[in-house]
């Protein structure tokens, strides 16, 4: 009798904590290197309130350079604090030789012009990749700090060794910190891009085509394996809390992965890898800043 289950494949996992601990003894050597030469590379958060989630990304952040052998500061500045304190702050990190790489934690508190915050660091200490400067060089194909999330996602693919070139990618979620610029690497890397939103009119006719599909748009599950082609490559930004406390992605893990070729799970995707190149970006900030880079 023919046997269905037998034919089913189920989607290889991309281990983001397994590419994530080699990608970072890279850059502990790199690291290394540095400090022989009497350099140690530092970075600077600024986190502005109280913002539970924020102030765990912080640490995590802080927990992982400290293992990779760099230096790490937090400024925790109160919510109230005004805009005018926020700039200084950066003013004097700008000014802090000992300082390669500068990170303004985001959301900010509503009162403080977020454009404004991310203009004020230094370009060359721009390790987010968020001033407009880098932006821009992110879109002509000359970015220096490509942002820390899509260059995680773009280290993994690299990582899987599946093709790029030609292949049709989708990303679905069109923020500055993740959707516009995945695209823009996926574009540099000659893959055919489409970015949808959660609001394309259907979405489906889109992400049915991805060869290499990203979702970041922060709705819990909203890819279905109905959605996805079969062989795809899926990576999921997403992290929600589910209503049980679970943490879940924003693709449908267990029906997506009877579809797709690879997927990412959450946790343990693509978290892991997006401080992985904050890392990678506050090293080469360091080199560059001592004319080695
Ligand atoms: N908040 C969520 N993701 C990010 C990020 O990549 N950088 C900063 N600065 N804030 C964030």
């Amino acid at each position: 009798m023919y046997n269905l289950k037998e034919n089913s494949m189920s989607a290889k996992i991309i281990d983001g904590k397994k590419i994530s601990k080699l990608v970072r003894l890279e850059w502990k050597e790199r690291a290394t290197k540095l400090k022989e030469k009497g350099i140690l590379p530092g970075l600077a958060v600024i986190i502005v309130g109280e913002d539970s989630a924020s102030k765990i990304y912080v640490r995590n952040k802080a927990n992982v350079c400290h293992e990779v052998g760099l230096h790490s500061e937090i400024h925790e500045m109160p919510e109230d604090s005004s805009e005018e304190m926020v700039l200084k702050q950066i003013r004097s990190l700008n000014n802090n030789v000992d300082i390669h790489g500068i990170l303004v934690q985001l959301p900010l508190p509503d009162h403080i012009n977020v454009a404004k915050v991310l203009e004020t660091i230094a370009v060359e200490k721009d390790v987010d990749g968020f001033h407009l400067y880098n932006v821009g060089a992110l879109v002509t194909g000359n970015t220096i700090f490509p942002p820390c999330t899509p260059y995680g996602v773009q280290c993994m693919l690299e990582h899987i060794d599946v093709p790029i070139e030609g292949q049709n990618a989708v990303i679905v979620g069109r923020s500055n910190i993740v959707g516009k610029p995945m695209a823009f690497l996926l574009l540099q890397m000659n893959a055919t891009v489409s970015i949808c939103t959660s609001k394309t009119r259907n979405l489906k006719q889109y992400t049915s085509m991805a060869d290499i599909l990203v979702v970041a748009t922060g709705q819990p599950k909203m890819i279905t394996g109905d959605m996805v082609k079969e062989g795809a490559v899926v990576i999921d930004v997403g992290i929600n809390r589910s209503d049980d406390g679970k943490l879940v992605g924003d693709v449908d893990f267990d029906s997506v992965k009877e579809v797709a070729g690879y997927i990412t799970p959450v946790p343990g995707g693509v978290g892991p890898m997006t401080i992985t190149m904050l890392v990678a970006n506050t090293v080469q900030a360091a080199e560059r800043a001592n004319g080695l880079g």
